[in-house]
């Protein structure tokens, strides 16, 4: 087993974890000084968002030296000793690695759009007007409007995926390839453990340029991308073969991981494994934020994904991260607290994002404070990511225990209450549960790496039961707020309570039928004599 398979993983977002010196902006001195709160924690690895030198039009999503660190985080000799740091304690430390596009005040990007004859001009993507003038397609921007920019000196127009100011670089191009495999050595030989690839699936455009197809599904109120099916502009066919080439540098290394950001439902996800596994280990699977919070759905979301990994494929599940809206607005903190145990239960790596072991909300941002350039281009749709990015709250103090200045953005307004040191103190408290959660999850191999099975699921009730070396485990989750929902658990399900959601049960021994309370959720060792239900 390697450590990414059994291990849990924590997204830190850079800019919001800890400000070391006073600018309102976390850095990665701040990052070293909170390792030992992620040991505590009892994670394995951290992922960073970017790092490096971006005029940050995209809060680094648009980066300008990709060897480089941007002087708002720190410097190399700083990022060298965060790795040192981690390796010390024990966790890994994992890259943003951003190939799809690059800022477009990189130095290849002044120089491919120089002129047409430009050595780097193939670098990026490059067309003529459409016949009778205008953009050479249809294709749409994620952030709003045609996702090519005019440029009047040469009268061609590049392509952009996201923001005019991010163009998209052309992976057709073998020395685009050939650059991008050195960067990555040059951090793996640095240290890290590996790389989640910022919109992998993006990476190859349709060779053709051929025009994306509406959307039938389309309503009014969701954002203009959408209107369009991006079957031409993503998902490509020969996309895999960029990412076996990835895959490759990866493996030239003992023992990282490749982890691929992809936003496609579970049946297209899966060829992102790659024939014979020979592509990204962890396709990222957001499925748990888009699924609607009902256990039926969940349930058969979970029997679908187990179903169509391919063999040897190692399942992976993500609650949150700095794209969407926080996890314990959007479920409420008690449902939180059955997500966490969800998460941790499930087979297959977990995937944190910061805060919300501590139950952190979805900040609303004042007009004038928004930041996201999402936001800014396709203002009221609700898109605005600012509300998940906010600065982690450490304590109760005026910062948070997260700057001594005014943070970039604005500190949730419970801060004082909802924090870390609170969390803490309170044994009942959401990141209490995450700890006895993840010290469960690493003391039963049951739950790291057993087989999975479902038991039941109905509207409000998932069961499933996680089984290794002889040891069998029920999990037992209310996703209502209605003791009368809660259903029977099949007469097998005896055993002793490990853990519950709500400590109500902790320990109780359960024969025969079981109702779950209201938002409760519970992890049974079951009688191994039992039958089999
Ligand atoms: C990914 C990132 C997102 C960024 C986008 C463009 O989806 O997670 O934050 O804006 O790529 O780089």
């Amino acid at each position: 087993m390697h450590w990414w398979q059994t291990g849990i993983l924590y997204q830190v977002y850079p800019r919001s974890f800890q400000d070391s010196n006073g600018d309102g902006v976390g850095d990665l001195r701040g990052i070293i000084a909170r390792l030992p709160y992620l040991v505590e924690l009892g994670v394995d690895a951290i992922w960073l968002s970017p790092v490096f030198t971006s005029p940050m039009t995209d809060f680094g999503y648009d980066i300008t030296d990709y060897t480089g660190i941007d002087p708002l985080f720190g410097t190399l000799a700083d990022f060298d000793a965060l790795v040192a740091r981690a390796h010390a304690l024990g966790l890994k430390l994992l890259l943003d690695f951003v190939p799809n596009h690059t800022s477009d005040q990189h130095p290849w990007f002044a120089e491919s759009s120089a002129s047409r004859e430009s050595d780097k001009r193939d670098w990026y993507i490059w067309r003529d007007p459409a016949p009778g003038g205008g953009p050479p397609n249809n294709w749409l921007s994620e952030f709003g409007g045609s996702a090519w920019a005019y440029d009047p000196a040469s009268d061609q127009y590049y392509y952009h995926a996201f923001l005019a100011s991010q163009p998209d670089l052309n992976w057709r191009n073998p020395l685009v390839r050939a650059a991008m495999h050195e960067i990555m050595r040059f951090w793996l030989n640095r240290g890290v453990d590996g790389f989640r690839v910022d919109v992998i699936w993006h990476l190859i455009k349709d060779e053709a340029f051929r025009d994306n197809p509406p959307n039938p599904d389309y309503r009014a109120g969701e954002p203009p991308y959408r209107s369009l099916l991006p079957v031409y502009s993503a998902d490509r066919p020969e996309v895999h073969e960029v990412i076996r080439g990835l895959r490759a540098v990866v493996d030239e290394y003992a023992d990282r991981v490749l982890i691929g950001e992809i936003y496609l439902p579970v049946e297209k996800l899966i060829a992102y494994y790659g024939a014979d596994l020979s592509e990204a280990h962890l396709p990222f699977n957001f499925s748990l934020i888009e699924t609607p919070w009902r256990a039926d759905m969940i349930g058969c979301l979970i029997d679908r994904y187990e179903k169509l990994l391919p063999p040897g494929a190692w399942p992976n599940w993500v609650l949150g991260n700095h794209d969407r809206p926080r996890l314990a607005s959007r479920l409420g903190l008690e449902q939180a607290r059955v997500a966490a145990m969800l998460l941790l239960t499930l087979p297959g790596t977990p995937i944190l994002y910061y805060g919300d072991e501590i139950g952190m909300s979805q900040v609303s941002i004042p007009p004038g404070q928004v930041r996201d350039p999402w936001e800014k281009n396709l203002p009221g749709l609700g898109l605005g990511r600012d509300g998940c990015r906010t600065p982690m709250q450490w304590d109760g103090s005026a910062g948070a225990g997260f700057s001594i200045a005014e943070p970039w953005l604005p500190l949730a307004a419970d801060s004082a209450i909802s924090n870390v040191e609170s969390a803490r103190a309170d044994p009942a408290s959401l990141l209490n549960l995450y700890r006895r959660l993840i010290g469960l999850r690493r003391a039963r191999p049951a739950l790291s790496r057993g087989a999975y099975r479902p038991l039941a699921h109905t509207q409000s009730l998932l069961a499933f039961e996680r089984a290794a070396d002889g040891e069998r485990l029920g999990v037992a989750l209310n996703f209502s707020a209605e003791a009368s929902d809660s259903l029977i658990l099949p007469e097998a399900c005896a055993g002793a309570v490990l853990l519950s959601t709500t400590h109500e049960r902790s320990g109780e021994v359960i024969a025969g039928p079981l109702t779950l309370r209201p938002h409760e959720g519970l992890i049974i060792l079951l009688d191994s004599k039992a039958p089999a239900p």
